[in-house]
């Protein structure tokens, strides 16, 4: 190693930064956070600092920098413009003893800092040993999403029960072990989940030697998105690669299956436009029983759970069931296809309001408040709107809405193979027929469609602009 990486104790220790400009006042908030207690040198401050300095949280003494400002400092940070001030501080503090970092001068540096991912009491820290800071930051922000935000909160647990758990369980070995068990098990998923009570009595309960909280499992209610993996929430992701069983429909997209972990147990329950593979007592049933034994089950939906995903049906069997589980929101398809295809639901302009409704035909109609889906200046979104297009087309003009209102078709949208066609409420039945339009498909309709042609700007792997139908049906582009 080029150096040993070491955590310094700072709390209320004189620290010094030379130096007045955006650079110092970055180190200075460091430094701060660590609890150190700041004085400046500087001719100058910025006006941050220059707050900082008026309200007290630093001390500041205005002019050059002078060797007996080194006096009774614990560490120094040389961030001046003047490289020949900050050799001379470097050389000064090398000769007394005092750790010294020169900003961009490495050779100046008796330590470096490195790019830190603060989960206090945890703390990860990244260095290339300013070989490449933009590369130590870019590991950083990959741990990031590894990590979770309130890993602390666990650690800050661990640590109030530590002596406890070494009084209770004095062999080192079942000690590791039971701690093994707390940090990655539901105990640990209570606290990430907020429910700190929950944990604690867990914990409790476990030390007294009743159970780990393994006897029951959990059930993680995920969603998956529209469709992109990058568009997954963190939380997702981390659930996904813990799951031991993993319960997934049609609308979940290959590589974001596999992200779960490979030697998960994969349940495929469908949930194709009438070919339930799976009906819904019977997922309900199985996320129930799969908890029973103890397991982690990934309930993985497309979308949001909480839109048109039936995720309610299926969270109220497990909490009569006295099945723990938690619910992860996902991109819901009309945010996602309405940003991918350039279309925002509303606008100042065009809309005030966005409405989600169903097209899913019931014997063959669509029991909708159509007077409520005409209304002027509002967006309204179909989900499982293809079959019934043309009853959706109709109903719409039958109830006032213009016929050449505008309205977008987006198909498997967010993905590589995403495909928008634009046209208006008359010509959507035309539209699907001509362009062989298929599932998973959402309808837009609302004086919106119109920026799509300003505001395209993905572009799908097989791209084609926007096609364009005129009021006749005829394609063109956009
Ligand atoms: C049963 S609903 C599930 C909705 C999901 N829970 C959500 O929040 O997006 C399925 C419908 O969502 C829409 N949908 C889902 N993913 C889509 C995508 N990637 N592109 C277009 N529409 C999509 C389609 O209208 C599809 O028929």
């Amino acid at each position: 190693m080029d150096y040993l990486p070491i955590y310094l104790t700072l709390a209320d220790k004189p620290c010094l930064v030379v130096g007045g400009g955006g650079v110092a006042q970055r180190k200075v908030a460091l430094l701060q956070r660590a609890q150190g207690q700041v004085h400046l040198v500087a001719p100058a401050l910025t006006a941050e600092l220059q707050r900082q300095a008026d309200g007290g949280a630093v001390q500041w003494r205005q002019g050059l920098f002078e060797d007996s400002d080194l006096d009774g400092k614990h560490l120094v940070i040389a961030a001046t413009d003047d490289s020949a001030v900050n050799a001379h501080i470097s050389g000064l503090c090398q000769a007394r003893g005092i750790p010294v970092n020169v900003v961009d001068n490495a050779e100046l540096c008796s330590f470096i800092v490195p790019s830190i991912m603060d989960r206090t009491p945890v703390l990860v820290s990244v260095s290339t040993g300013g070989a490449s800071p933009v590369l130590a930051r870019q590991l950083r922000a990959r741990l990031e999403t590894l990590i979770p935000s309130t890993y602390g909160r666990l650690a800050a647990m661990a640590e109030a029960y530590r002596d406890r758990a070494r009084s209770a369980i004095p062999d080192e070995g079942k000690r590791r072990h039971f701690w093994e068990e707390v940090l990655q098990g539901p105990i640990a998923e209570m606290v990430f989940a907020g429910r700190d009570d929950e944990a604690r009595q867990a914990l409790e309960d476990a030390l007294a030697g009743k159970s780990a909280g393994r006897e029951m499992g959990e059930v993680y209610l995920v969603g998956a998105g529209p469709g992109d993996p990058d568009l997954l929430t963190f939380r997702a992701v981390r659930l996904m690669q813990q799951a031991d069983v993993v319960i997934y429909d049609r609308l979940v997209a290959g590589p974001i299956l596999d992200m779960t972990r490979r030697d998960a147990e994969r349940y495929y329950v469908g949930k194709e436009k009438d070919n339930h593979a799976v009906p819904q007592e019977g997922i309900n049933q199985l996320l129930v029983e799969h908890a029973r034994q103890g397991k982690r089950v990934l309930r993985l939906k497309g979308g949001d759970p909480f839109i048109f995903g039936r995720g309610g049906e299926e969270i109220e069997t497990l909490a009569q069931e006295g099945v723990p589980f938690q619910v992860v929101p996902g991109i819901t398809a009309a945010a996602g296809c309405a940003s991918y295809s350039g279309i925002p639901l509303t606008h100042r302009d065009y809309a005030q309001s966005v409405t989600f409704v169903t097209g899913h035909l019931k014997a063959g109609d669509l029991d909708l408040n159509w007077p409520a889906l005409v209304q002027p200046r509002q967006t309204v979104v179909f989900y499982m709107g293809l079959t019934g297009i043309s009853v959706i087309s109709q109903r719409l003009v039958e109830h006032g809405m213009s016929p050449d209102m505008p309205a977008a078709l987006v198909e498997q949208g967010t993905t590589p193979n995403q495909r928008v066609l634009i046209g208006t409420v008359r010509t959507l039945p035309e539209i699907v027929r001509q362009a062989e339009v298929r599932a998973p498909t959402l309808t837009i309709v609302g004086e919106v469609v119109k920026l799509h042609e300003k505001l395209e700007w993905y572009q799908a792997e097989e791209h084609t602009p926007g096609t364009v139908f005129s009021s006749h049906g005829q394609a063109g582009r956009s």
